[in-house]
């Protein structure tokens, strides 16, 4: 949610007017949680890749998205990890 409110924020101040539909939620109806896991980690790279696609448009015409969008595949990088690190199998 901090995410999207960022974001509103940026399209705020570059003079549009964010969405305020929602997303495509997460499809799992189930308490399997490897298959919440495995949407989730999805999810994740889902926004990495939006980030990514986005620096390459604001790579070298502002350094506010660049910066932003830097800032977004950290974060998302490091969400992704630590889904992965859930999915691992537990050590004995
Ligand atoms: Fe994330």
């Amino acid at each position: 949610m901090l995410h999207a409110h960022e974001a509103g924020e940026l399209i705020t101040q570059l003079e549009g007017e964010p969405s305020l539909g929602v997303g495509p939620l997460l499809k799992t109806h189930t308490h399997d949680t490897g298959k919440i896991l495995q949407e989730s980690l999805q999810h994740e790279s889902d926004a990495l890749k939006a980030y990514e696609d986005l620096l390459n448009l604001v790579e070298g015409k502002s350094v506010m998205l660049e910066e932003y969008a830097t800032r977004l595949i950290s974060d998302e990088t490091r969400h992704a990890g630590e889904v992965r690190k859930m999915l691992l199998p537990p050590n004995d």
